[in-house]
């Protein structure tokens, strides 16, 4: 049966405030909404994401989505719950797994503890014990609550489509704040399942400071290498680090042949476990012959931003007898700055002959070594 996770995501984030609404918003490298939509795109049991947005809200959502694919976008409604029927009355049948945008973090355990628990009940839903003292108040205590049978209900909620829209359609106009409120009043069968502190939603302040934490902590710091070497060939001008350089020679190549934005792209792959250049843009494929290496350098930054990696410093070594790297130092480091997005203090430039030695010292060629200092999350 379809399992499609449904992630409504058209609220405004009023008590957490802020000019762009919390779902928006980047937490890390990418916004809240691509750290739900990946949690449930990355899990094999789940076929398709669809995102249910606010009626003003495309531009917004398609950035902070950026590309990645949940069909059409839906429009919501006033209050969560018609958000989520408008989200239902766009699905099939088959199962649903209801989710608040902002809940970016979902470990893929709760989605197998909840579509294992659906096959012996009407729905299931994550659940945590309240560890609290409880108590009934309004300014003064009136009464102490029992906390030993309360739970406190997170999403992803799962569902069979039908079940849900029949609750729905029993619940009339009412606004319920989740999907088990209206399954139960319904009279169907919800288990819980054993929840995550990581599922907790962002609702104040102070629980996306949290969150922040939470991510910054989850990121280790990862090294990646490159290396590269093209050969003197033809005349000049020639590319190195995204500038043109003035030179009697040029140099040979299928693309700009940059030794330095290869060394660097290569790095950059590296340090994301994310193979090669080669890999991601084949020689043999024609469309990369003559191709500004910008393209590939980007490219990899965008693969390591997409993952929710951050950047952190990139280092250069150029191994050439000629040209002299000096004067160009300083727009090296800018250009590649500026197509990483980085600010010039995060890249390195530095050259260097072999002596006359080797290679490069008989001046055939010229090499680029670069390390990349990336955080990214521990690889599953
Ligand atoms: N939501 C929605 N449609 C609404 C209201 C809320 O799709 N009309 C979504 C939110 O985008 C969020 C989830 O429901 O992903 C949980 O709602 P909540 O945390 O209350 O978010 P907001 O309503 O945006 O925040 P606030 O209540 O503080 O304004
Ligand atoms: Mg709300």
């Amino acid at each position: 049966m379809t399992v499609t996770a449904l992630i409504v995501a058209a609220g405004s984030g009023s008590r957490i405030g802020g000019e762009v609404p919390k779902q928006f918003r980047l937490l890390g490298s990418k916004s809240v909404l691509a750290h739900a939509v990946d949690a449930m795109a990355s899990h094999p049991r789940i076929e398709a994401v669809r995102v249910v947005i606010g009626a003003r809200q495309e531009e917004m959502a398609r950035n902070a989505l950026n590309a990645r694919d949940v069909g059409a976008l839906i429009v919501g409604g006033a209050e969560r719950a018609d958000s989520v029927r408008a989200g239902l009355a766009a699905l099939g049948d088959g199962i649903v797994l209801v989710h608040d945008a902002a809940r970016p973090f979902c470990p893929p355990e709760v989605i197998d503890r909840l579509l294992d628990a659906l096959e012996r009940h009407d729905g299931a839903v994550p659940a945590l014990a309240v560890a609290d003292t409880l108590a009934k108040a309004r300014g003064n205590i009136d009464a102490m609550v029992d906390r030993t049978a309360l739970v406190r209900i997170q999403t992803p909620q799962a569902f069979h489509v039908e079940d849900l829209l029949f609750a729905y359609d029993e619940a009339g106009k009412r606004a319920p704040t989740d999907e088990s409120t209206v399954m139960v009043e319904a009279g169907l069968k919800v288990a819980t399942v054993e929840g995550d502190p990581m599922l907790d939603k962002l609702t104040t302040p102070a629980d996306w400071d949290r969150a922040e934490a939470s991510l910054a902590a989850r990121l280790i710091s990862r090294t990646g290498m490159g290396f590269d070497v093209h050969a003197f060939e033809g005349p000049g001008p020639l590319m190195m680090g995204g500038i043109e350089i003035a030179h009697e020679r040029g140099l040979a190549g299928h693309s700009d042949a940059d030794v330095v934005l290869h060394a660097i792209t290569d790095a950059l792959l590296g340090a994301a476990g994310l193979g090669d250049i080669g890999e991601h843009f084949p020689p043999s494929d024609p469309q990369w012959k003559g191709a500004a290496s910008d393209i590939f350098i980007a490219h990899a930054a965008q693969l390591i931003r997409d993952r929710g990696g951050i950047i952190d410093f990139v280092d250069c070594t150029v191994i050439a007898e000629e040209p002299k790297v000096g004067p160009h130092r300083a727009a090296m480091r800018s250009r590649v700055a500026e197509i990483l997005g980085l600010s010039v203090g995060q890249v390195s430039i530095k050259a260097t002959t072999t002596e006359k030695l080797g290679f490069t010292g008989r001046r055939e060629g010229i090499a680029a070594q670069a390390v990349a200092t990336v955080r990214m999350e521990i690889p599953r």
